[in-house]
């Protein structure tokens, strides 16, 4: 259940956190994993270790926020590989601040990556999708419950991560009949070198009231971990998931239910 033998992926942000967590899983399911990230060290360091462990990777130095290369990481799949399967948009950022407190340099900043990073990506992969022979792929975007409800200042990160749950939705219905899905997963929070750097900017000198604060907000009582993400993203990309299309996969300890 669930290989992904044969098939080609490109993971966004593959350097870190829920990035880094799928593409070791996809590897050892058989993918052959291009590790798209702006930290191009973090990406070598995954590699190494797919390598490891007998998986196929290699790291890329992709900035989502830069069309061009956006184009050229999936063109580096193709040529390698000679196709394109799977594309994660996982790249992101966030930031703490309502509306006021939420410059104009900050928002686009969130904009870029979030928002732009997903575009450029899909666009540059349903191209390829489209002209390869079988047709067609798997889309698994990284959305956030954020952009499903309101999350206390996180003006520009719920904005942005909105977009992506409908960027999710139009995908999958323009290319339906293409033999392309688009999917998108929603997690909670989830404790990654994201949340650590979150409490270091804005809770340095109550790091751990803050973190228990941030484990208690879920029903469940504690933040979801990396892995607990990866499975649904190989789910989405795998060929089990034939049906789903268009679909926002929450997964948050319960925080959306309350
Ligand atoms: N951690 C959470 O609580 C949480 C919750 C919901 C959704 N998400 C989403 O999941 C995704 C991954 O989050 P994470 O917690 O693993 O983050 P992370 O900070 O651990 O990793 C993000 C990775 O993206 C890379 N990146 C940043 N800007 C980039 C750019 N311009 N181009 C290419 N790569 C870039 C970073 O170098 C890093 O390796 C994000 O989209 C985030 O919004 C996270």
């Amino acid at each position: 259940m669930f290989r992904l033998d044969g098939k080609t992926a490109l993971v966004t942000g593959a350097g870190s956190g829920i990035g880094r967590e799928i593409a070791l899983l996809f590897a050892e399911q058989g993918a052959v994993v291009a590790l798209g990230d702006i930290d191009e060290d973090a990406a070598g360091r995954v590699a190494a270790e797919i390598g490891a462990t007998g998986g196929q990777a290699f790291p890329w130095r992709l900035d989502v926020t830069d069309v061009e290369s956006a184009r050229a990481a999936v063109a580096a799949v193709v040529e390698r590989h000679g196709r394109l399967d799977i594309l994660v948009n996982n790249a992101g950022i966030g930031m703490v601040g309502d509306l006021l407190e939420t410059a104009p340099d900050d928002f686009h900043r969130l904009m870029a990556v979030n928002v732009d990073g997903v575009y450029y990506c899909s666009h540059a992969a349903v191209a390829q999708m489209l002209v390869q022979d079988p047709r067609g792929g798997a889309i698994v975007n990284l959305a956030s419950v954020a952009g499903m409800v309101a999350v206390a200042r996180r003006f520009a990160y719920c904005t942005t991560k909105g977009a992506v749950i409908s960027m999710t939705q139009s995908t999958a219905m323009d290319y339906v009949d293409q033999n392309i899905r688009c999917n998108c997963i929603c997690p909670g929070t989830v404790e990654t070198p994201f949340v650590e750097a979150y409490l270091r900017k804005y809770h340095a000198g109550e790091i751990e009231e803050t973190r228990q604060a941030l484990h208690a907000r879920q029903p469940l009582g504690r933040m979801g971990r990396p892995e607990e993400i990866a499975p649904l993203a190989l789910y989405l990309a795998s060929d089990e998931a034939a049906y789903v299309t268009g679909a926002q996969m929450v997964i948050d300890g319960g925080l959306t239910a309350r």
